[in-house]
């Protein structure tokens, strides 16, 4: 993770690079730095422990005063998160400044080496070591400072994005990437550098994505050139247009990111079937499915793979799929599957979910299978991601720029999506006739007013539940069917921003172990819509009431029977069993939401956690 940003130009650096850090805080909130070009060429950097807000409290002497500089804001993966640890760091000589988002897997090794030649570290980081590696060819072999961060990026393994500054090379830096992303602005008479392009949407809507094994000189002077870190042979900058607003990236009156982002839903899912469901014409319209149809419906095989939320839609586009088009489908966590040697041949299709695009298990996981000959699709949030750009076909959410660590808008995006597909599929390959195909299709067409509904109707009540719970040191979610996930992803939501610890079940295993637990002080969200298993879910509701457990049900509207039996009653509009995880997820979102909000938890930025993990 971390987020890293670079600016060379004739603005006020240290105003272009804090504002970009405060949009990148979501990769990492562990600390913050900034160096800038000061007079003499010297460096002036100012580091901190957590926040952007702290570092500006400790670098105000720095506005207007340099017109190139980079800063970095941290995700800690190799020390903790102390002033000594946060980017930038400096080489022994003082000279060489360095940003990175990644990790050096053979830091320690090379540690070691330097180590021996004299060198001293002042923090704990992988990092540091890269810095004086590039000292190392400089001083040592007698490499130009471009060529020393060549020789030493071939010498390390791991991942990196990362931007380097020399003292006595003013008026530049180089960037390098190998897996961890970098978007390179380009202005007229400016160029920034930075981990996603919304440090500098303002600025210009022309970017270059650096690809792997790629690194960039960059100067007013010359301009940007890109080389081959291997052999340094010439690369042709492909540029780009960027569909990023600065509106989209901006709270628009929420208190805080993630309410934005629930209350987006009606439009985001809207936005992912836009153009997509035809009703008139009767079809699905999705180029990345019907260009690879043949390939598609002749998979033996579907396998799912992402993490975290990602992973809890993929779960439901299990369902989905295999109800829909009958094709068999497994769902694994991306990070397990790369590590047990999968069986997958050239039969199978693998559906990558990942909203950042950027996670760094997924990405292995999808390299695995493509090295095996399946065919892999993706569904990405982030345009232009590195996940969407290494599969081979994919279709992408239109969430927009999702901001708040957890997950709501992509995880809703990702079921329009996945619901989308598995209609297609079975459209075509006659597992579904054209009457269930069309009834099917008016329902999800109907979702986005439904979403629009239940934040309506229960909002208010949700906001005054959640004020019971405050004290809570446990939660339990349960669902049946397509709602099993779905109570996955409420525990995970309520984990994540509130910190208290709660747990997903399907509701029939709840006899199998987990109902030890329940007692007058457990509070349970169930999951109970009326299609669905609703009589067995009346059943489970009755196990828990008996044990005096807190029932939350999460219902339709006009529902009697769990009502009568609930604590607390949340509705939501009726729709196909196959659907209504969207609709449940959005009354859970606002629970954990407010439950974080009294317990006076950073919501958007929730501690131990970054938005993308662009590590292992
Ligand atoms: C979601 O709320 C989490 N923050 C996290 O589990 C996330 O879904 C996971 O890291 C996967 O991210 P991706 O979708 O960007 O690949
Ligand atoms: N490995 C670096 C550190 O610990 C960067 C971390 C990251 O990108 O997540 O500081």
């Amino acid at each position: 993770m971390c987020g890293i940003v670079g600016y060379t130009g004739y603005r006020d650096a240290y105003n272009v690079v804090v504002n970009g850090l405060k949009r990148l805080e979501y990769r990492g909130y562990d600390s913050a730095g900034i160096v800038l070009e000061g007079e003499n060429q010297k460096f002036n950097l100012k580091k901190i422990k957590g926040k952007v807000s702290n570092l500006e409290a400790i670098s105000e002497g720095l506005k207007n005063t340099s017109h190139i500089g980079m800063g970095h804001t941290r995700w800690a993966t190799h020390g903790v998160p102390s002033d000594r640890n946060s980017h930038p760091h400096l080489s022994n000589n003082g000279k060489i400044a360095l940003i990175h988002n990644g990790i050096i897997e053979n830091y320690d090794s090379i540690k070691i080496m330097l180590k021996g030649k004299g060198y001293v570290f002042h923090s704990d980081t992988d990092t540091e070591v890269l810095a004086n590696f590039i000292q190392y060819f400089m001083e040592e072999i007698g490499k130009s400072f471009y060529e020393a961060i060549r020789a030493a990026l071939n010498e390390v393994y791991g991942a990196y994005a990362i931007c380097v500054m020399h003292e006595d090379e003013p008026g530049s830096f180089v960037v390098a990437r190998l897996s961890s992303p970098l978007a390179i602005g380009l202005g007229d008479k400016e160029y920034f550098v930075a981990s996603d392009a919304s440090p500098f949407v303002e600025f210009t809507k022309e970017a270059i994505y650096l690809e792997d094994g790629h690194m960039a000189h960059i100067s007013v002077e010359n301009g940007v050139k890109i080389h081959q870190i291997k052999d340094n042979s010439a690369v042709d900058p492909q540029i780009q247009e960027l569909k990023l607003s600065l509106e989209q990236i901006e709270k628009g009156g929420y208190e805080h990111f993630m309410l934005k982002e629930i209350f987006e839903q009606p439009k985001s899912i809207h936005d992912t079937m836009r153009g997509r469901i035809l009703l008139d014409e009767g079809v699905i319209k999705m180029a990345g499915i019907w260009d690879n149809l043949e390939r598609i419906q002749k998979a033996k095989r579907i396998i799912i793979i992402a993490c975290g939320t990602s992973w809890h839609a993929g779960l439901i586009g299990e369902y989905l799929i295999e109800e829909f088009a009958r094709i068999p489908v497994e769902v694994e966590y991306a990070s397990e599957f790369r590590y047990r040697n999968p069986i997958i041949t050239s039969d199978d299709v693998v559906i990558a979910i990942s909203q950042s695009g950027e996670t760094a298990d997924t990405m292995a996981a999808i390299k695995l299978a493509k090295e095996k000959g399946a065919f892999v699709y993706g569904i990405c949030n982030v345009i232009d991601s590195s996940i969407s750009r290494i599969t081979d076909a994919g279709s992408y959410t239109h969430a927009g720029p999702e901001i708040g660590v957890a997950s709501t808008k992509a995880f809703t995006a990702q079921l329009t999506v996945l619901s989308l597909i598995a209609l297609k599929i079975g459209k075509h390959n006659g597992s579904l006739n054209n009457t269930e195909f069309m009834q099917y299709l008016y329902e999800l067409n109907a979702i986005p007013s439904k979403v629009q509904d239940v934040l309506e109707s229960s909002h208010d009540i949700v906001k005054q539940i959640a004020k019971d719970f405050i004290d809570a040191t446990n939660f339990i979610y349960l669902g049946r069917g397509y709602n099993f996930p779905g109570a996955l992803e409420g525990a995970l939501k309520l984990k994540e921003i509130s910190y208290i610890h709660a747990e997903g079940y399907p509701a029939a295993e709840m006899k199998h172990g987990p109902i030890a637990l329940i007692d007058e002080n457990m509070p349970v969200a169930i999951i109970a819509p009326k299609q669905g298993h609703y009589d067995k879910v009346v059943s489970n509701v009755q196990e828990i009431k008996a044990r005096k457990g807190k029932v939350i049900a999460i219902v339709n509207q006009g529902d009697t029977q769990v009502a009568s039996m609930a604590d607390y009653v949340i509705e939501f509009p009726e729709t196909s069993e196959c659907f209504s995880p969207i609709l449940s997820a959005i009354p859970l979102q606002l629970l954990s939401y407010y439950i974080a909000v009294y317990r006076g938890a950073n919501v958007d930025q929730p501690r131990n956690l970054a938005k993308s993990v662009t590590v292992e």
